[in-house]
Protein backbone atom coordinates (compact mmCIF):
# COMPACT_ATOMS: atom_id res chain seq x y z
CA UNK A 1 0.00 0.00 0.00
CA UNK A 2 1.31 3.10 -1.24
CA UNK A 3 2.06 6.02 2.40
CA UNK A 4 -0.97 7.86 2.62
CA UNK A 5 -1.55 11.27 4.79
CA UNK A 6 -3.96 10.78 7.56
CA UNK A 7 -7.37 12.45 6.02
CA UNK A 8 -11.02 12.91 7.61
CA UNK A 9 -13.82 12.85 5.99
CA UNK A 10 -17.05 12.70 7.11
CA UNK A 11 -20.87 13.71 5.76
CA UNK A 12 -24.11 14.57 7.20
CA UNK A 13 -27.85 14.50 5.45
CA UNK A 14 -30.27 17.61 4.36
CA UNK A 15 -32.94 16.01 5.75
CA UNK A 16 -33.91 18.79 8.62
CA UNK A 17 -33.67 18.56 12.51
CA UNK A 18 -30.25 17.92 13.06
CA UNK A 19 -30.04 16.63 16.70
CA UNK A 20 -28.15 16.24 19.98
CA UNK A 21 -27.37 12.56 18.53
CA UNK A 22 -25.71 14.39 15.34
CA UNK A 23 -24.20 16.55 17.33
CA UNK A 24 -22.47 14.25 20.26
CA UNK A 25 -21.86 11.18 17.40
CA UNK A 26 -20.66 13.12 14.47
CA UNK A 27 -20.18 17.36 14.29
CA UNK A 28 -18.58 17.72 18.02
CA UNK A 29 -15.79 14.99 16.87
CA UNK A 30 -15.66 16.93 13.24
CA UNK A 31 -14.77 20.19 15.59
CA UNK A 32 -12.17 18.56 17.82
CA UNK A 33 -10.62 16.50 14.67
CA UNK A 34 -9.46 19.80 13.08
CA UNK A 35 -6.25 19.98 15.42
CA UNK A 36 -5.28 17.09 14.37
CA UNK A 37 -6.37 16.22 10.73
CA UNK A 38 -7.08 17.92 7.18
CA UNK A 39 -10.80 17.44 7.10
CA UNK A 40 -13.40 17.31 4.65
CA UNK A 41 -17.00 17.87 5.66
CA UNK A 42 -19.51 17.17 3.27
CA UNK A 43 -23.67 18.00 3.41
CA UNK A 44 -24.75 14.81 1.20
CA UNK A 45 -27.92 16.41 -0.52
CA UNK A 46 -27.37 13.17 -3.26
CA UNK A 47 -27.68 10.71 0.02
CA UNK A 48 -30.82 12.85 1.01
CA UNK A 49 -33.04 12.49 -2.62
CA UNK A 50 -32.44 8.23 -1.91
CA UNK A 51 -35.83 9.17 -0.42
CA UNK A 52 -38.12 11.81 -1.89
CA UNK A 53 -37.36 15.58 -0.94
CA UNK A 54 -39.28 18.90 -1.36
CA UNK A 55 -36.58 21.11 -3.62
CA UNK A 56 -37.12 24.14 -1.80
CA UNK A 57 -36.74 21.95 1.81
CA UNK A 58 -33.75 20.31 0.36
CA UNK A 59 -31.76 23.49 -0.49
CA UNK A 60 -32.50 25.08 3.32
CA UNK A 61 -31.58 22.23 5.11
CA UNK A 62 -28.50 22.20 3.01
CA UNK A 63 -27.60 25.62 4.07
CA UNK A 64 -29.01 24.72 7.76
CA UNK A 65 -26.60 21.81 8.00
CA UNK A 66 -23.69 24.10 6.92
CA UNK A 67 -24.80 27.04 8.92
CA UNK A 68 -24.50 23.61 11.84
CA UNK A 69 -21.60 22.91 11.10
CA UNK A 70 -20.13 26.58 11.40
CA UNK A 71 -21.85 27.06 14.44
CA UNK A 72 -20.36 24.58 16.29
CA UNK A 73 -17.30 25.30 15.54
CA UNK A 74 -15.79 24.10 11.98
CA UNK A 75 -13.95 26.74 10.35
CA UNK A 76 -14.14 26.32 6.50
CA UNK A 77 -11.57 28.20 5.69
CA UNK A 78 -8.46 25.65 7.29
CA UNK A 79 -11.01 22.39 6.37
CA UNK A 80 -13.36 21.96 3.76
CA UNK A 81 -17.11 22.44 3.73
CA UNK A 82 -19.18 22.01 0.90
CA UNK A 83 -22.32 20.18 -0.52
CA UNK A 84 -21.76 16.59 -2.05
CA UNK A 85 -23.71 17.12 -5.67
CA UNK A 86 -21.27 20.15 -6.54
CA UNK A 87 -18.33 17.83 -7.22
CA UNK A 88 -19.76 15.40 -9.99
CA UNK A 89 -16.66 12.62 -8.81
CA UNK A 90 -19.07 11.38 -6.18
CA UNK A 91 -21.38 10.43 -8.19
CA UNK A 92 -18.65 9.03 -11.06
CA UNK A 93 -16.82 6.93 -8.78
CA UNK A 94 -20.10 5.81 -6.99
CA UNK A 95 -20.92 4.35 -10.53
CA UNK A 96 -17.87 2.93 -10.56
CA UNK A 97 -18.31 1.00 -7.49
CA UNK A 98 -21.92 -0.24 -7.95
CA UNK A 99 -19.89 -2.05 -10.65
CA UNK A 100 -17.38 -3.41 -7.70
CA UNK A 101 -19.80 -3.85 -4.71
CA UNK A 102 -21.63 -7.15 -4.73
CA UNK A 103 -25.71 -7.79 -4.28
CA UNK A 104 -24.93 -9.85 -1.52
CA UNK A 105 -23.07 -7.66 0.36
CA UNK A 106 -25.89 -4.66 -0.02
CA UNK A 107 -28.33 -7.12 0.60
CA UNK A 108 -26.78 -7.47 4.33
CA UNK A 109 -27.20 -3.86 4.93
CA UNK A 110 -29.32 -3.80 8.34
CA UNK A 111 -29.75 -0.13 7.59
CA UNK A 112 -31.68 -0.43 3.79
CA UNK A 113 -33.47 -3.40 5.93
CA UNK A 114 -34.77 -0.69 8.41
CA UNK A 115 -35.81 1.91 5.77
CA UNK A 116 -37.35 -0.11 2.93
CA UNK A 117 -39.21 -1.91 5.85
CA UNK A 118 -41.99 -4.57 4.17
CA UNK A 119 -41.72 -2.20 1.55
CA UNK A 120 -38.38 -2.98 -0.65
CA UNK A 121 -40.29 -2.98 -3.69
CA UNK A 122 -41.50 0.21 -3.87
CA UNK A 123 -38.40 2.31 -2.54
CA UNK A 124 -36.15 4.05 -4.56
CA UNK A 125 -32.80 2.14 -6.60
CA UNK A 126 -30.53 5.20 -4.60
CA UNK A 127 -31.89 4.15 -1.59
CA UNK A 128 -30.40 -0.03 -2.30
CA UNK A 129 -26.70 1.80 -3.68
CA UNK A 130 -26.31 3.70 -0.80
CA UNK A 131 -23.80 3.01 0.60
CA UNK A 132 -21.64 2.23 -2.64
CA UNK A 133 -22.27 6.40 -2.75
CA UNK A 134 -20.92 6.93 0.34
CA UNK A 135 -17.63 4.93 -0.23
CA UNK A 136 -17.16 6.44 -3.01
CA UNK A 137 -17.51 10.17 -0.84
CA UNK A 138 -14.81 8.73 0.98
CA UNK A 139 -12.17 6.92 -1.41
CA UNK A 140 -12.53 9.83 -3.46
CA UNK A 141 -10.39 11.75 -1.05
CA UNK A 142 -8.60 9.01 -0.11
CA UNK A 143 -9.68 9.72 3.78
CA UNK A 144 -8.14 7.38 6.39
CA UNK A 145 -10.23 8.48 9.08
CA UNK A 146 -14.31 8.84 9.54
CA UNK A 147 -15.51 10.08 12.41
CA UNK A 148 -19.01 8.88 12.97
CA UNK A 149 -21.66 7.43 15.02
CA UNK A 150 -22.34 3.66 16.00
CA UNK A 151 -25.43 3.34 12.93
CA UNK A 152 -22.66 4.21 10.64
CA UNK A 153 -20.28 1.22 11.23
CA UNK A 154 -21.46 -1.33 8.84
CA UNK A 155 -21.08 1.31 5.63
CA UNK A 156 -17.85 2.09 6.82
CA UNK A 157 -16.66 -1.86 6.66
CA UNK A 158 -18.84 -1.91 3.40
CA UNK A 159 -16.16 1.16 2.48
CA UNK A 160 -13.09 -1.21 3.31
CA UNK A 161 -14.80 -3.98 1.18
CA UNK A 162 -15.30 -2.17 -1.73
CA UNK A 163 -11.72 -0.42 -1.66
CA UNK A 164 -10.24 -3.79 -1.13
CA UNK A 165 -11.71 -5.57 -4.02
CA UNK A 166 -10.78 -3.13 -6.10
CA UNK A 167 -7.30 -3.09 -5.39
CA UNK A 168 -7.46 -6.44 -5.85
CA UNK A 169 -9.28 -6.63 -9.00
CA UNK A 170 -7.03 -4.22 -11.11
CA UNK A 171 -3.85 -4.98 -8.95
CA UNK A 172 -2.27 -5.31 -12.02
CA UNK A 173 -3.28 -1.89 -13.73
CA UNK A 174 -3.12 -0.40 -10.35
CA UNK A 175 0.57 -1.35 -10.85
CA UNK A 176 0.96 -0.66 -14.33
CA UNK A 177 -0.25 2.92 -13.60
CA UNK A 178 2.70 3.55 -10.95
CA UNK A 179 0.53 3.63 -7.92
CA UNK A 180 2.11 0.52 -6.18
CA UNK A 181 0.35 -2.13 -4.37
CA UNK A 182 -3.42 -0.55 -3.55
CA UNK A 183 -4.63 2.48 -4.71
CA UNK A 184 -7.23 3.33 -2.02
CA UNK A 185 -6.72 2.99 1.49
CA UNK A 186 -8.59 0.75 4.03
CA UNK A 187 -10.63 3.21 5.99
CA UNK A 188 -10.63 3.95 9.67
CA UNK A 189 -13.93 4.79 11.52
CA UNK A 190 -14.03 6.08 14.40
CA UNK A 191 -16.60 5.39 16.54
CA UNK A 192 -15.47 6.53 19.96
CA UNK A 193 -16.35 8.09 22.78
CA UNK A 194 -19.85 7.71 25.59
CA UNK A 195 -21.92 8.88 23.05
CA UNK A 196 -21.85 7.22 20.03
CA UNK A 197 -25.72 6.13 19.88
CA UNK A 198 -27.88 8.67 21.20
CA UNK A 199 -31.24 7.14 22.25
CA UNK A 200 -34.74 8.88 22.18
CA UNK A 201 -35.34 11.06 25.57
CA UNK A 202 -38.89 9.29 25.77
CA UNK A 203 -37.90 5.61 24.45
CA UNK A 204 -34.29 4.31 25.93
CA UNK A 205 -34.50 1.44 23.47
CA UNK A 206 -35.25 3.69 20.20
CA UNK A 207 -32.19 6.14 18.63
CA UNK A 208 -32.98 9.37 18.77
CA UNK A 209 -33.84 10.34 14.91
CA UNK A 210 -34.36 13.35 12.66
CA UNK A 211 -37.44 11.39 11.66
CA UNK A 212 -38.99 10.52 14.82
CA UNK A 213 -42.60 11.87 14.99
CA UNK A 214 -41.80 13.19 18.64
CA UNK A 215 -40.45 16.04 18.90
CA UNK A 216 -39.86 15.55 22.48
CA UNK A 217 -37.39 12.67 21.28
CA UNK A 218 -35.04 14.88 20.60
CA UNK A 219 -33.21 17.87 21.34
CA UNK A 220 -33.04 19.60 17.94
CA UNK A 221 -29.71 21.88 18.14
CA UNK A 222 -32.31 24.59 16.34
CA UNK A 223 -34.20 24.26 19.90
CA UNK A 224 -33.90 27.70 22.05
CA UNK A 225 -32.72 27.54 25.67
CA UNK A 226 -36.60 27.20 27.00
CA UNK A 227 -37.19 23.61 24.67
CA UNK A 228 -33.62 22.17 25.48
CA UNK A 229 -34.65 22.93 29.36
CA UNK A 230 -37.97 21.29 29.17
CA UNK A 231 -36.59 18.56 26.57
CA UNK A 232 -34.60 17.50 29.04
CA UNK A 233 -37.00 17.92 32.59
CA UNK A 234 -39.49 15.41 30.56
CA UNK A 235 -37.22 12.86 29.47
CA UNK A 236 -37.98 9.96 30.89
CA UNK A 237 -36.46 8.14 33.51
CA UNK A 238 -36.61 5.45 36.01
CA UNK A 239 -37.07 5.95 39.33
CA UNK A 240 -34.16 4.55 41.21
CA UNK A 241 -31.17 6.75 42.31
CA UNK A 242 -28.09 6.46 40.18
CA UNK A 243 -26.05 4.14 40.50
CA UNK A 244 -22.16 4.44 41.73
CA UNK A 245 -21.02 2.37 38.73
CA UNK A 246 -20.86 1.97 35.34
CA UNK A 247 -22.43 -1.81 35.45
CA UNK A 248 -25.41 -0.65 37.07
CA UNK A 249 -26.52 1.59 34.07
CA UNK A 250 -26.68 -1.75 31.91
CA UNK A 251 -30.20 -2.74 32.21
CA UNK A 252 -30.95 0.91 32.59
CA UNK A 253 -30.99 2.52 29.16
CA UNK A 254 -32.57 5.73 30.23
CA UNK A 255 -30.22 6.32 32.55
CA UNK A 256 -27.57 5.05 30.53
CA UNK A 257 -28.09 7.56 27.57
CA UNK A 258 -28.66 10.38 30.17
CA UNK A 259 -25.18 10.54 31.82
CA UNK A 260 -23.74 9.39 28.09
CA UNK A 261 -24.81 12.60 27.19
CA UNK A 262 -23.77 14.31 30.07
CA UNK A 263 -20.16 12.99 29.56
CA UNK A 264 -20.03 13.39 26.19
CA UNK A 265 -21.38 17.31 26.73
CA UNK A 266 -18.54 17.90 29.35
CA UNK A 267 -15.92 15.90 27.70
CA UNK A 268 -16.01 13.56 30.37
CA UNK A 269 -16.42 9.71 30.83
CA UNK A 270 -19.64 8.10 32.25
CA UNK A 271 -17.74 6.18 35.63
CA UNK A 272 -16.75 10.64 35.93
CA UNK A 273 -20.37 11.31 35.90
CA UNK A 274 -21.54 8.65 38.08
CA UNK A 275 -18.39 9.97 40.37
CA UNK A 276 -20.05 12.75 40.98
CA UNK A 277 -23.65 12.08 40.90
CA UNK A 278 -24.07 8.19 41.57
CA UNK A 279 -25.78 7.78 44.87
CA UNK A 280 -27.84 10.85 44.42
CA UNK A 281 -31.67 11.56 43.08
CA UNK A 282 -32.25 11.49 40.13
CA UNK A 283 -33.51 15.03 40.35
CA UNK A 284 -30.61 16.60 41.10
CA UNK A 285 -28.21 15.60 38.13
CA UNK A 286 -31.54 15.80 35.62
CA UNK A 287 -31.23 19.88 37.04
CA UNK A 288 -27.32 19.34 36.60
CA UNK A 289 -28.15 18.19 33.46
CA UNK A 290 -30.26 20.74 32.13
CA UNK A 291 -27.85 23.02 32.71
CA UNK A 292 -25.06 21.81 31.02
CA UNK A 293 -27.22 21.45 28.00
CA UNK A 294 -28.56 24.45 28.22
CA UNK A 295 -25.05 25.89 28.87
CA UNK A 296 -23.48 23.93 25.74
CA UNK A 297 -26.07 23.91 23.47
CA UNK A 298 -27.91 26.85 23.60
CA UNK A 299 -25.80 29.19 22.34
CA UNK A 300 -25.82 26.97 18.44
CA UNK A 301 -29.17 27.58 17.91
CA UNK A 302 -28.42 31.60 18.10
CA UNK A 303 -25.85 31.05 15.81
CA UNK A 304 -27.10 29.03 13.38
CA UNK A 305 -30.16 31.73 13.11
CA UNK A 306 -27.68 34.10 12.48
CA UNK A 307 -25.82 32.33 9.99
CA UNK A 308 -29.12 31.31 8.26
CA UNK A 309 -30.18 34.94 7.97
CA UNK A 310 -27.56 35.08 4.93
CA UNK A 311 -27.61 32.54 2.69
CA UNK A 312 -25.66 34.24 0.04
CA UNK A 313 -22.47 33.96 2.46
CA UNK A 314 -23.80 30.10 3.38
CA UNK A 315 -23.76 29.56 -0.41
CA UNK A 316 -20.23 31.25 -1.07
CA UNK A 317 -18.80 29.14 1.58
CA UNK A 318 -20.08 25.61 -0.06
CA UNK A 319 -19.34 27.07 -3.59
CA UNK A 320 -15.29 27.50 -1.97
CA UNK A 321 -15.44 24.31 -0.59
CA UNK A 322 -16.47 22.41 -3.68
CA UNK A 323 -13.62 24.07 -5.88
CA UNK A 324 -10.99 23.23 -3.29
CA UNK A 325 -12.55 19.70 -2.92
CA UNK A 326 -12.70 19.36 -6.52
CA UNK A 327 -9.07 19.95 -6.75
CA UNK A 328 -8.55 16.27 -4.66
CA UNK A 329 -11.99 14.23 -6.57
CA UNK A 330 -10.15 15.29 -9.96
CA UNK A 331 -7.51 13.68 -9.96
CA UNK A 332 -8.43 10.47 -8.57
CA UNK A 333 -11.27 10.11 -11.04
CA UNK A 334 -8.36 10.60 -13.51
CA UNK A 335 -6.75 7.92 -11.90
CA UNK A 336 -9.25 5.78 -11.38
CA UNK A 337 -10.52 6.01 -15.30
CA UNK A 338 -6.67 5.38 -16.11
CA UNK A 339 -6.77 1.94 -14.08
CA UNK A 340 -10.12 0.87 -14.95
CA UNK A 341 -8.91 1.35 -18.63
CA UNK A 342 -11.47 4.34 -20.12
CA UNK A 343 -9.85 6.51 -22.52
CA UNK A 344 -9.68 9.97 -21.93
CA UNK A 345 -8.82 13.29 -23.14
P1 LIG B 1 -26.84 11.07 9.08
O1 LIG B 1 -27.09 12.34 8.33
O2 LIG B 1 -27.99 10.16 9.36
O3 LIG B 1 -26.17 11.41 10.48
C1 LIG B 1 -25.04 12.25 10.58
C2 LIG B 1 -24.10 11.71 11.64
O4 LIG B 1 -24.77 11.65 12.90
C3 LIG B 1 -24.61 10.35 13.47
N1 LIG B 1 -25.82 10.03 14.25
C4 LIG B 1 -25.82 9.68 15.55
N2 LIG B 1 -24.80 9.53 16.42
C5 LIG B 1 -25.12 9.17 17.69
N3 LIG B 1 -26.42 8.96 18.11
C6 LIG B 1 -27.46 9.11 17.25
N4 LIG B 1 -28.71 8.91 17.66
C7 LIG B 1 -27.18 9.47 15.90
N5 LIG B 1 -27.95 9.69 14.81
C8 LIG B 1 -27.10 10.02 13.81
C9 LIG B 1 -24.45 9.43 12.28
O5 LIG B 1 -23.82 8.22 12.65
C10 LIG B 1 -23.61 10.28 11.34
O6 LIG B 1 -22.24 10.18 11.69
N6 LIG B 1 -24.80 7.92 5.79
C11 LIG B 1 -24.52 9.06 6.64
C12 LIG B 1 -24.02 10.27 5.88
C13 LIG B 1 -22.83 10.02 5.00
C14 LIG B 1 -21.50 9.80 5.41
C15 LIG B 1 -20.74 9.67 4.22
C16 LIG B 1 -20.89 9.69 6.66
C17 LIG B 1 -22.83 10.00 3.64
N7 LIG B 1 -21.58 9.80 3.17
C18 LIG B 1 -19.38 9.41 4.27
C19 LIG B 1 -19.51 9.45 6.69
C20 LIG B 1 -18.77 9.32 5.51
C21 LIG B 1 -25.80 9.44 7.35
O7 LIG B 1 -26.88 9.11 6.95
O8 LIG B 1 -25.64 10.26 8.40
Amino acid sequence: MAAVAERVFSGVQPTGNLHLGNYLGAIKRFVALQESHDCIYCVVDLHAITVWQDPEELKRHTREVTAAFIACGIDPTRHIVFNQSQVSGHAELAWIFNCVARMGWLNRMTQFKEKAGKDRENVSLGLFAYPSLMAADILLYKATHVPVGEDQKQHLELTRDIAQKFNVDFAASIAANGHGEGYFPLTEPLIAGPATRVMSLRDGSKKMSKSDPSDFSRINLTDDKEAIAGKVRKAKTDPEPLPSEEAGLKARPEADNLVGIYAALSDGTKQGVLDEYGGGQFSAFKAALVDLAVDKLGPIAGEMQRLMADTSAIDAILIDGAARARVIADQTIRDVKDIVGMVRG
